[in-house]
């Protein structure tokens, strides 16, 4: 189904969808081995995570030209600190697959100057030839990446100040105390993410619901980062049973 220029794919499970997106990724690996991917973190591509360490570990998939990039870093948390989210990446499918160390892109936290780490980070990205697939994951308050809801957005990568919400959302990696997770960090901006060719955001469980029926069928607004990708020519939204309850208007199941 598709609303306001979105594909809107449904599936019955969280698992359902990561097995599903899983496939249509070893497919896009298969067409072109040297594919550019964005990567997000956070809970939601966990299971998609382990889902194509399964495939690779089937002999179903070979990622060693594969380039990634991922979208935030915490400002001030090393890349090898067991908190950062290139630890994460590192223990949720790095470490697990045949991807190159050398075609794995981060943002480096402890840059000595963070926003000529976001000028490298933009240049690398174009030497890449831009994103091919770009994946997201759906913050609570409608951020994607780090861009947070705000009267304006920036284009950019760019230096980001996390609101207090996600730096709660994201105690988890700082022993569940929301005052250890730094207050910056380091994100790919919104034009930076829609010059991607496809997106595919992935939201699942009933705490996305009713951000998901907004970003959807509601109005294209910076107080909802993610409804910027009603602009985008080839951007989805895949969605379990849970997230799809609140949709509305021509998205209502
Ligand atoms: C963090 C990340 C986002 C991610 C979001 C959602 O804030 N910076 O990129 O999409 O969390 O996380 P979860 O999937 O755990 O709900």
């Amino acid at each position: 189904m598709h609303v306001n220029g979105m594909k809107i794919r449904r599936f019955e499970s969280p698992r359902g969808a990561a097995r599903a997106l899983a496939r249509h990724m070893v497919h896009a690996v298969a067409d072109r081995p040297d594919l550019v991917l964005g990567l997000p973190t956070g809970r939601t591509p966990v299971l998609l995570y382990a889902e194509l360490v399964r495939r690779y570990r089937a002999g179903e998939v070979d990622f060693s030209r594969v380039r990634t990039f991922n979208l935030d870093e915490f400002l001030g948390i090393a890349p090898s600190d067991p908190r950062s989210y290139r630890t994460f990446m590192a223990r949720h499918l790095f470490d697990h697959v045949n991807l190159e160390r050398r075609r794995i892109h981060f943002l480096d936290g402890t840059a000595a100057d963070p926003d000529d780490e976001c000028r490298r980070y933009e240049r690398a990205i174009a030497r890449a030839g831009g994103i091919d697939l770009m994946l997201l994951g759906l913050g609570a308050n409608g951020h994607i990446g780090f861009n947070e809801p705000a009267a304006s957005l920036v284009g950019a990568t760019h230096p980001a100040t996390l609101t207090a919400a996600t730096r709660r959302a994201n105690a988890a990696l700082f022993g569940n105390d929301r005052r250890q997770v730094p207050a910056r960090a380091l994100s790919m901006g919104m034009a930076t993410i829609l010059r991607a060719r496809r997106i595919v955001l992935l939201a699942t469980g009933t705490s996305k619901a009713r951000m998901v029926d907004r970003l959807v069928t509601g109005p294209i607004t910076p107080l909802l980062p993610a409804s910027f990708l009603q602009l985008h020519r080839c951007a989805e939204v895949w969605i379990d049973r849970a997230a799809a309850a609140s949709l509305s208007g021509r998205a209502a199941p």
